[in-house]
This record gives C-alpha cells, sequence and structure tokens, in this order.
C-alpha cells in the first residue's frame, strides 16, 4: 500500500467526519485500523515511511476532534471586564465599503480630536465593572442611597467581593483607574488630563431622551490650584470647538458623590427655543441637560492616593448621542440603536 491509499483514506473519513454526530467515533474508523494492520505486510525498507504517514493523519484527526468537541468551560476566560482592544480580536464580518461610519462613532472620533487638541490623553472604559469601580472608588458609601440613581443592570457573575458585576451606568468608574495610572504626571509636574468617550448603561424607560445603551466622554483634569472656572472654561471652550459657535449655556448647582461642588450644564433647546411647551426633546423646557461636572471630591483623590491637600480637578461627564442630537438636528435618540438605514445614511 503506497502513500496515495492513506491519502484516499484521509478524504473518506474527514468527509465521513462532518456527518458524525459524535465526532471521536472518527477514531475508530475501520480504514483506520486496517492501514496500521497493513505494516507488518510491507517489505521492512518501506515500514518506517509509511507509518509515520498514518501517524500523521491519525494526529489531524486527534486535533480536529479535540478542537471540535472543546466545551465551554476548558475554553480560556476572556477578560470581560478588560478594556474593549484587549477582546476585540476577531475580524470585521463586513467590508468596510459596504457600510458608512455610525453617526456617534464618527462623533467620538471628533470630540476625541478636539479636547486631543486641547491636551487631555484618550483613554478607553469598559463594558462590564465591578462595584469598587462603579461606587466605592468614587465615594458611593455601601447603602448609601445615591445608588439608586445609577439603574444599573447587574450580570449573575461575581467580582472577587462576591457582589454582582455591573454593565457601567457611568464613565466615572474610570476615575479612579486614571488617577493611578497617570498618578507621575503630577510627580512631574505635570497634569492629569485625559477623556474616555465610551458605552453606557441604564435600566432607563425609552422615550425621546432616553436609551438603555449610550455614550459619554468622562473628563478629568487635576493639578495644583485647580478651580472650577477652569472648569467652565474648558467646557465651553470645547463646546464652541464642537459647535462652531458659542451657544447659550446654564449652570446649576447639583449633587453628584464624587464631586463637590456638582453642577449640572445645560444647553438651549436648539429645537424650539424654550417656545413650544410640547417640544419632544426639551419636554417645554427650553433646556437640555447636557453633562454633570464638578470638583473631584477629596475622597475620590484619596482612594487613589493623590494627597488632595496639595492636589485639586475637575471631571465632567457628558452624554455623547444628546450632543450629536443636537448637532445635527436629531429629535429621537432611538434612532442611534434602530439600525434604520435611511436614518443612518444622512451621515
Ligand atoms: N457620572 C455622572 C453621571 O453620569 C456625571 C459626572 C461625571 C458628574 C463627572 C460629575 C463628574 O451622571
Amino acid at each position: 500500500m503506497s502513500d496515495t491509499s492513506i491519502d484516499a483514506v484521509r478524504n473518506l473519513l474527514l468527509l465521513r467526519y462532518e456527518t458524525l454526530e459524535t465526532k471521536s467515533d472518527i477514531l475508530k474508523a475501520p480504514e483506520l485500523k486496517q492501514l496500521f494492520a497493513k505494516i507488518p505486510t510491507l517489505a521492512p525498507g518501506d515500514r518506517g515511511e509509511f507509518g509515520k504517514a498514518i501517524n500523521a493523519l491519525s494526529q489531524e484527526l486527534k486535533q480536529k476532534v479535540a478542537t471540535d468537541t472543546v466545551t465551554v468551560d476548558d475554553r480560556t476566560p476572556i477578560d470581560v471586564s478588560a478594556s474593549m482592544d484587549v477582546n476585540a480580536l476577531i475580524p470585521s464580518l463586513l467590508s468596510s465599503e459596504q457600510g458608512t461610519i455610525h453617526p456617534l462613532s464618527q462623533e467620538i472620533t471628533n470630540l476625541s480630536a478636539i479636547f486631543s487638541r486641547m491636551g487631555f490623553a484618550i483613554e478607553e472604559s469598559r463594558e462590564i465593572d465591578d462595584q469598587y469601580h462603579m461606587f466605592e472608588s468614587v465615594n458611593f458609601p455601601k447603602d448609601h442611597p445615591a445608588r439608586d440613581d445609577y439603574d444599573t443592570f447587574m450580570t449573575v457573575e461575581t467580582d472577587d467581593n462576591g457582589d454582582p458585576l455591573i454593565a457601567p451606568a457611568h464613565t466615572s468608574t474610570m476615575q479612579n483607574r486614571m488617577l493611578r495610572k497617570y498618578k507621575s504626571n503630577l510627580e512631574n509636574n505635570e497634569a492629569i488630563s485625559v477623556v474616555i468617550p465610551d458605552r453606557v448603561f441604564r435600566n432607563e424607560d425609552l422615550d425621546a431622551r432616553h436609551e438603555h445603551t449610550f455614550y459619554q466622554v468622562e473628563g478629568m483634569y487635576v493639578a495644583k490650584d485647580v478651580h472650577a472656572g477652569m472648569l467652565i472654561a474648558t467646557l465651553q471652550e470645547f463646546l464652541q470647538e464642537y459647535y462652531g459657535q458659542q451657544l447659550e449655556v446654564r449652570v446649576n448647582p447639583f449633587y453628584f458623590p464624587f464631586t463637590e461642588p456638582s453642577f449640572e450644564f445645560m444647553l438651549s433647546c436648539p429645537f424650539c427655543n424654550g417656545e413650544d411647551e410640547n417640544c419632544k426633546v426639551c419636554s417645554g423646557e427650553g433646556w437640555i441637560e447636557l453633562l454633570g461636572c464638578g470638583m473631584i471630591h477629596p475622597n475620590v483623590l484619596k482612594m487613589a492616593d493623590v494627597d488632595p491637600t496639595i492636589y485639586t480637578g475637575f471631571a465632567f461627564g457628558c452624554g455623547v448621542d444628546r450632543l450629536v442630537m443636537m448637532k445635527h438636528a436629531i429629535e429621537d435618540v432611538r434612532h442611534f440603536h434602530s439600525a434604520k438605514l435611511d436614518f443612518l445614511r444622512q451621515f
């Protein structure tokens, strides 16, 4: 028997393999046994090569069975709390020529470029995080009632403390990590200045202004002698760049556990200018809440081993969808995830 007979058996077995319900049955195929039985019948000089070829075939089949019958629990677990780029190694399925870039992606690129020119580093957030980063590290003690303001989605998986992991409800989950990552800037007399645009999730009642999945851009600036005037000026500068015009803004006192003082930043409604009491976008209020911001609470700095007696900073968390809605006069936030091509093709 020559190598061609091994090839013939190989082709036959590979075909049969596809039809088998129990894949490991292929290793018991009589054709394979017959090949092994042939070895002693060959001239001694031919046995070595023939034996090797059968072994190679047998190895190939074992490998195939092992790969195809791997159970979920045998797989290397992915790091669910890692940032996107660690896990997103799968090649894209659709050629980029067949689609257009989603308006939110376009605008995230756009706003990142503005912040980058203003000297901010750009970082990614996570789509699953632990309770420490969602709450404790940003000064929500356990059982604090302000936790209820963030209607989160929990997973059945738990973190090291046995608490359910969370689909983050804001990008402030990254504050502690960013303070730690860039702390050496402070030692070198440079500021920590970073923005984190990413996806967040809330268990919302859906309407024209509320989606369960949306985007925020978190900003942080920490150095010596930072004050609230710098926060307002930074945001105004950004908004002016982004919209290419000065818009009317209003700053109201507000409450967040992780900033003190805290503010909400409102933009005048470009749809009705406050003149339509039935306006779907601003509910007739004339103003749209665009972002929350404030001076970083000393406890948040302490939690990351940054000395609040030496350094101060500001933070903001801006709703990207609302920013984009106002730029392109989009009246309903639900268009973004509707996958409606007549909407998407306009961008
Ligand atoms: N994380 C807040 C929210 O989503 C916004 C915010 C960020 C407020 C940073 C202050 C400072 O509601």
